[in-house]
């Protein structure tokens, strides 16, 4: 009986995870950094069209630890948008604050 509820389980999984699949959503991404994130949703979701909100200029603890270099921070944006150029049909890019994001799209629908 467990083995039955076990197969039912990993069944609905499979289900869920298809539907998913071929669905058309809209993903909003708040902090996509170098586009990792990103990357790994329009890869994985072929349906899917993506906004990512993000500053490229680092947070707060990378611009006052060690969490990276310079270097990095001042390529991050480029980074994005190399490693995102084979998605630029479903990818919206917002240069910002999620805090401005929110308030020049509140009426929008995303
Ligand atoms: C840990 S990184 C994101 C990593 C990315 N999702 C990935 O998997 O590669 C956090 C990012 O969030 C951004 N961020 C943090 N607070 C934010 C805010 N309020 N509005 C927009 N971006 C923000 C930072 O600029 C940073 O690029």
């Amino acid at each position: 009986m467990i083995g039955l509820q076990i197969i039912f389980r990993i069944g609905c999984m499979h289900l869920t995870n298809t539907i998913f699949y071929l669905k058309k959503i809209n993903i909003l991404e708040i902090g996509s950094w170098e586009g990792l994130s990103s990357y790994f949703i329009l890869h994985s979701l072929p349906n899917a069209t993506l906004t990512c909100v993000d500053t490229w200029e680092g947070a707060e603890e990378h611009k006052t630890g060690d969490a990276t270099t310079e270097d990095v921070l001042s390529n991050i944006e480029v980074s994005f948008d190399k490693n995102l150029s084979p998605f630029i049909d479903r990818l919206t890019k917002y240069k910002g604050t999620s805090f401005s994001f929110f308030n020049e799209n509140s009426e929008k629908k995303i």
